[in-house]
């Protein structure tokens, strides 16, 4: 049958103490749902249902463009309720998994493996449980003893006897389609919480002898919920953990792997470094051979094999070529691209410009809307002046242009091939190719003056 599935996600979450609903509360960089829906789509569901209730057009709005259908409970009644709300907009008969806006760490392999089961043992209801090390207010898993699962009692309904049982209920479970509508109607809410469990389903299963199925998950942390800050950043460290590690077995070689944060995707080439405090972000792809220094932060760049930045880069939205050295203390900004053996020094910002093979910015200088030719040298604090306050304008510098220091090129202006441009210059026109273009008062000497001093005895 195909599959529909159904993401919980209209609780509150009034621990998280934030305006923002929990479910969209970002977890490496992405809405804590989001990871959920990514997680979803990667089993090749015929839909996705999201529940959503508290702050629901705040949730909308944040997971607007997807192609999931939203249904919203007003009241939330409890779990069961919620799926209830979802089942309208179910084609008939699809299976049902039930997931968990708040569970952001499941892993495709475990569902799968659930969904493998559930159809292996025929499971009218098949759930995933674990055996947690403090099960205190979780459902616990009741099984009679040829040890088939026989109920879920909440922990709010559970006596001392049932509260010793470890075997705890995930909250993640599959309904086979063609009952899921009868075990969903026939919930009540008679409990210790006047609620609707989902849990119930189980009871009414075996109530009419179908078959429910429990597979134990053996890893607690892809079961983790997110209720509060702390648990959040729990779950923050997990996945950069769990990142580093992939990185790690791709090859990468991380100077420390907790030390580390990757809150997007990474693609890697043979022999990457990357050293301690670097934060990556969004889509990123690194060339073989790429070295990066500490506390770098890197977001949507793509880096061309052999180039090195060196340590407090700051660099987005940009593409550097091979062989390129940046750094120390760089900043790239978006739709910046450089050539071949490009090199970028200390407090240089550059925006919006490309920058031809084997050229060099190599100190304190500002290039912003440029297009630069090849080995060009710009000299330590040159700056374009691109902006007038109103608009911006460009600036061309040819091959071959060596540009003095502390000059200014007041854009619109192209500085020809080969051209020379002498230190602190002021360049409002044109510079013609292979010339020295200057803009400079005489120096003059005063001589025998004298600097003013204090009389004494004042
Ligand atoms: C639920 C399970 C429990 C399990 C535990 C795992 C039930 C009755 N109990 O308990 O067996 O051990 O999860 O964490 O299912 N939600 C809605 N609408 C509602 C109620 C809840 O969308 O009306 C969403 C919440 O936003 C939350 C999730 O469902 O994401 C779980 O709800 P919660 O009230 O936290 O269930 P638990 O009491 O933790
Ligand atoms: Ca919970």
């Amino acid at each position: 049958m195909p599959l529909s599935i159904v993401i919980l996600a209209a609780g509150k979450g009034s621990r998280m103490k934030s305006r923002r609903p929990k479910v969209i509360h970002p977890l490496a960089g992405k809405p804590l749902l989001q990871h959920v829906i990514d997680t979803s789509r990667r089993l090749d569901p015929q839909q996705i249902v999201i529940v959503v209730g508290h702050e629901a057009e705040q949730v909308r709005e944040t997971l607007a463009g997807q192609d999931c259908d939203f249904v919203v409970q007003r009241e939330q009644l409890g779990t069961g309720h919620a799926v209830q709300q979802a089942l309208a907009s179910i084609a008939p008969g699809n299976d049902v998994l039930v997931l968990y806006g708040d569970v952001p760490l499941i892993r495709e392999q475990t569902l799968l493996h659930l969904l493998a089961q559930a159809e292996e043992h025929g499971s009218t209801v098949c759930l995933l449980s674990f055996l947690a090390d403090d099960p205190t207010g979780y459902g616990r898993i009741l099984r009679d003893e040829t040890g088939s699962v026989i109920a879920i009692v909440e922990e709010k309904d559970a006596d001392d006897e049932i509260r010793r049982i470890r075997e705890s209920n995930s909250g993640i479970l599959m309904l086979r389609g063609n009952q899921a509508e009868e075990l969903l109607s026939a919930l009540d809410n008679d409990n210790a919480q006047g609620e609707y469990y989902l849990t119930d389903t189980v009871k009414h299963a075996v109530q009419r002898q179908w078959s429910v199925h429990a597979v134990i998950c053996d890893d607690e942390e892809e079961l983790l919920g997110v209720n509060n800050q702390k648990q959040l950043a729990g779950l923050e460290s997990i996945l950069r953990r769990r990142r580093a590690d992939a990185l790690m077995e791709q090859g990468v070689k991380l100077a420390d792997p907790a030390r580390i944060d990757i809150r997007g995707e990474i693609r890697v080439g043979m022999d990457v470094e990357i050293n301690v405090g670097c934060i990556l972000e969004g889509d990123i792809e690194l060339g073989d051979g790429v070295r990066i220094g500490a506390h770098c932060c890197l977001k949507n760049v793509r880096i061309g094999a052999g180039t090195e930045l060196l340590s407090h880069c700051v660099l987005e939205d940009c593409e550097l070529g091979e062989r390129n050295s940046i750094g120390p203390f760089a900043r790239i900004r978006p739709q910046t691209r450089t050539a071949e053996q490009v090199k970028v020094g200390n407090f240089v910002e550059i925006k919006k410009s490309r920058i031809g093979k084997g050229s060099k910015v190599n100190h304190l200088a500002y290039i912003g809307d440029t297009e630069m030719g090849e080995r060009v040298n710009i000299g330590a604090g040159a700056i374009t002046c691109n902006y007038d306050g109103a608009y911006k304008h460009q600036t061309v510098i040819g091959d071959d242009v060596f540009v003095g220091s502390d000059v200014q090129l007041v854009a619109p202006v192209r500085v020809g091939e080969g051209a020379t441009i002498g230190a602190g210059a002021t360049i409002t026109r044109d510079a013609p190719a292979g010339e020295l273009t200057l803009s400079r008062a005489k120096q003059t000497t005063i001589k025998g003056w004298k600097r003013p001093s204090k009389k004494t005895g004042e």
